[in-house]
């Protein structure tokens, strides 16, 4: 008699044309609608099945494969893993994987557009245009800081923060960069970028780029005292994750003229935004889309499967995803 087929969970509905690969290998529940999951329903999905493709809106931890026995791969569509608990997953034989590189480019082009739209107070200019407030030219309204010839520090010097740092190039920046480790002499004479200390990082920045991961180690390592070292003249932009900025200390600090702008794609508790951000004049807030363009959407979807169909052992890679978080770490 045939083995039965792995059973998986798609958390979402994400292009059909690409998941449709996973029929190829596995029984497929399918979730027909986008959902916010509360922990009882992710646990409740996660129950009967071998290996689930999830976003980073499904969070996933010890109570929610309580009663998984047979998980045995998540495949996450997103290079950031801050949604499920990896100590638990490991610990439980769930091998994890993710999706960098193919959203590196865009990502860095979006973290770009949103440094210069924050820098140039273009939402803001944009906004009072609508009002219909423009009643006559003048020559000292709504000045920006220029990008030309500024110093952009950038926390986190991974593969976009990398990225950012190559575009920076183009418009004349001095980059100096702080990271967990520092890069090889070669990466940082192609970035064009200086290595320096966090506290240096924070003190000579004209704008100060976050890229990094979110970790126990990096909750709220943007805090009003690492916000007291900036420049009050300085833009913060923050592509990784909310709970790396201290919001409460961020809205203070744009409040009172402590820092002069933010460029916000991702927020501590999202989708919900505190309404302090929501008043002030001088922040741009996205809705987390830096990796939103349908190529690299599509990209990080075919990544995802290839990655679960390997995980699960099935399909030319067999046992080898190529994203792997978690490998060799697995405690059964
Ligand atoms: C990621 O991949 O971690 C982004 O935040 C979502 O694309």
């Amino acid at each position: 008699m045939a083995e039965p087929r792995p059973r998986v969970w798609l958390a979402r509905p994400l292009f059909e044309d690409i998941t449709a690969r996973l029929d190829g290998h596995f029984d497929v529940v399918r979730t027909p609608v986008e959902d916010r999951y509360p922990p009882a329903a992710v646990a409740g999905h996660l129950r009967e099945i071998d290996g689930a493709l999830v976003t980073l809106s499904e969070k996933i931890g010890a109570e929610e494969i309580a009663g998984a026995a047979r998980l045995r791969a998540i495949a996450n569509v997103a290079v950031g893993y801050d949604n499920l608990d990896l100590p638990a997953l490991t610990a439980a034989g769930v091998l994890v994987t993710n999706t960098p590189d193919v959203l590196t480019e865009t990502t860095a082009d979006f973290g770009f557009a949103l440094l210069m739209a924050t820098a140039r107070r273009i939402t803001e200019a944009e906004r009072w245009l609508r009002e219909g407030r423009w009643d006559r030219w003048s020559f000292d309204r709504l000045l920006g800081a220029d990008l030309h010839g500024s110093t952009l520090g950038i926390l986190g010097m991974g593969r976009i923060g990398q990225g950012i740092a190559r575009r920076a190039g183009g418009f004349d920046m001095r980059v100096l960069y702080h990271n967990r480790s520092r890069l090889p002499a070669e990466t940082e004479s192609a970035c064009k970028a200086r290595y320096v200390g966090f506290a240096e990082l924070l003190a000579q920045a004209d704008h100060l780029m976050l890229v990094l991961p979110y970790t126990a180690q990096t909750h709220h390592v943007i805090d009003a005292a690492a916000l007291a070292k900036m420049k009050p003249t300085a833009t913060l932009v923050n592509i990784a994750r909310g709970g790396i900025v201290d919001e409460p200390a961020l809205i203070d600090a744009l409040a009172h003229g402590r820092l002069a702008a933010a460029g916000l794609d991702v927020y501590e508790g999202e989708p919900a935004v505190r309404p302090e951000l929501l008043a002030l004049r001088n922040v741009v807030l996205t809705p987390h889309i830096a990796s939103a363009s349908p190529a690299t959407r599509r990209a990080m979807v075919a990544l995802a499967v290839d990655n679960l169909i390997a995980a699960l052992g099935c399909g030319p890679d067999a046992g080898r995803p190529s994203a792997p978080v978690n490998a060799g770490k697995m405690k059964r």
